[in-house]
């Protein structure tokens, strides 16, 4: 059992192999044995295994896949699992391209998951732009159902499985799982008040649990090696490898699955063919636009999970100069690995423009159903857009940090952060950036 180093590949082993989407190029190089090996296990000891394997969510949050399954009550009647295909955060494309070359790695990933969770009808939520991997995935569950690997009695096993594929329509609050539950209820796709969380009462009322598609497709490793090995491959709590997207200044954008201790400058450095044009970074998103941004000098920190949220090396967000955000009890935000997108500046970006288009993004995604993101959103456009245009006013930046602080932990869901954080992070970091933009403008920050 080791780390995990750049050849490690699980989820991304199959990319550029055309033949292993089909079922039969599948099973060849051993498709759904993991499936076979599972259903001779006891449920409780799969789920066991994903606890073990230190497993963190893909989507965004990072939360342990093992500690979110053992939520479900174990008297449930009826339980979901509903896959996140919604991939919507700017910056990340991950999921598409895993889902576009190995399907049926997605497809075993949610039999085993649901035979963990004994969920019987289950669904995978797919972004309605991503028409090619709705074909692709589609295709995949009806020759899984043909073979048998789908439906009553699988594989002779007794257990009963269904996969329904449901297509999003373009909005990226429906990959917040509230809203994704919702939407696929046929309701308005808002995010629901929580608690209750969907583990408890999710789709139809049901137990619900919702994973990303990179984090189910990960499970059939855990079956065949073991949670321990799985966890092995990471540093600290964070099993596994990791997708990365890389999108931006960089020579060799792309999507790379990477060992989980690799630090933003390796990856850069060395993954990416460095910053282009011979330039340098000057702001990375770590993981989506809804994070808060690192600077060069906070590249050497892994992408880690834990490491981004407490390595001391990165400068915590504040509210003001010199005055820190407190997410409650004092816990400082400093930035989180997110969904795996990571996006390079280099020295030449206008950070002001950057930040109003990311604002601008938010705003329009906002389901307007809570005050503070549904205005605050639309004001921070606003007021970042006249900063950015050398038409600011005395006192802007202050205005864009209250407006910041008076949304996030405020909302319903955490759309509300995803602009808040950003936006505070930018100022915090980039300072001189804005004031320089508001001296074009005339006025003093
Ligand atoms: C506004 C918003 C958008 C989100 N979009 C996605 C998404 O596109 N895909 C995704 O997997 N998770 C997304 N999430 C996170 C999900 O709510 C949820 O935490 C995740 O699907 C859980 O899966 P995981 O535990 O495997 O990470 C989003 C969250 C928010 C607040
Ligand atoms: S935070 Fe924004 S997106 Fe989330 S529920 Fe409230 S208004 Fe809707």
């Amino acid at each position: 059992m080791a780390l995990a180093d750049r050849n490690t590949k699980l989820v991304s082993a199959k990319f550029g192999n055309e033949d292993a989407k089909t079922l039969a190029g599948y099973e060849k190089l051993g498709g759904y044995q993991m499936l076979r090996k599972a259903l001779a296990m006891r449920p409780e000891d799969i789920a066991n295994e994903v606890k073990a394997s230190n497993l963190r969510g893909r989507g965004g949050a990072g939360f342990a896949t093992g500690v979110k399954w053992g939520f479900v009550p174990k008297d449930a009647k009826e339980v979901h699992l509903v896959c996140n295909a919604d991939e919507s955060e700017p910056g990340t494309c991950k999921d598409r391209e895993l889902i576009y070359w190995d399907p049926h790695l997605l497809v075993e990933g949610m039999v085993i998951s649901a035979f963990a969770l004994k969920a019987k009808h289950n669904y995978i939520y797919i972004r309605g732009e991503m028409m090619r991997e709705y074909a692709v995935i589609a295709k995949a569950v009806e020759e899984a159902y043909a073979r048998g690997y789908l439906g009553k009695n699988i594989l002779g096993s007794g257990f009963e499985c269904h996969l329904t594929v449901h297509r999003g329509a373009g909005a990226y609050i429906c990959g917040e799982e509230t809203a994704l539950l919702n939407s696929l209820e046929g309701l308005r796709g808002q995010p629901r008040l929580k608690p209750p969380f969907p583990a408890i009462k999710g789709l139809f009322g049901n137990p619900t649990i919702v994973n990303n598609v990179e984090t189910l497709m990960n499970v059939p490793f855990i079956v065949d090696k073991g949670g321990a090995w799985f966890a092995a491959l990471g540093p600290g709590r964070s099993g596994g490898t990791r997708m990365l997207c890389v999108s931006g200044h960089v020579n060799k954008p792309g999507v790379y699955e990477l060992p989980i201790g690799i630090t933003f400058r390796e990856l850069i450095d060395e993954v990416c063919g460095g910053v282009w044009k011979g330039r340098k970074a000057k702001a990375v998103i770590p993981g989506g636009t809804s994070m808060p941004p690192l600077t060069y000098d906070e590249l050497d920190v892994p992408i880690e999970f834990d490491a981004l949220m407490t390595d001391e090396r990165i400068k915590p967000v504040e509210i003001a100069p010199g005055v820190p955000f407190d997410m409650g009890g004092g816990r400082q935000l400093r930035s989180m690995a997110g969904s795996g997108g990571v996006v390079v500046m280099d020295d030449h970006t206008d950070i002001p423009k950057a930040v109003w288009r990311i604002m601008k993004f938010y705003a329009h995604e906002s389901c307007g159903q809570c005050t503070p993101c549904r205005e605050g959103t639309g004001w921070m456009t606003k007021v970042a857009k006249r900063v950015a245009d050398a038409q600011g006013k005395p006192g802007d930046l202050e205005l864009l940090a209250s407006i910041a602080h008076g949304i996030a932990g405020n909302t319903i869901c955490a759309l509300g952060d995803a602009a808040a954080w950003p936006m505070l992070g930018f100022l915090t970091k980039f300072r001189p950036d804005f004031e320089a933009a508001l001296a074009a403008s005339g006025a003093a920050a």
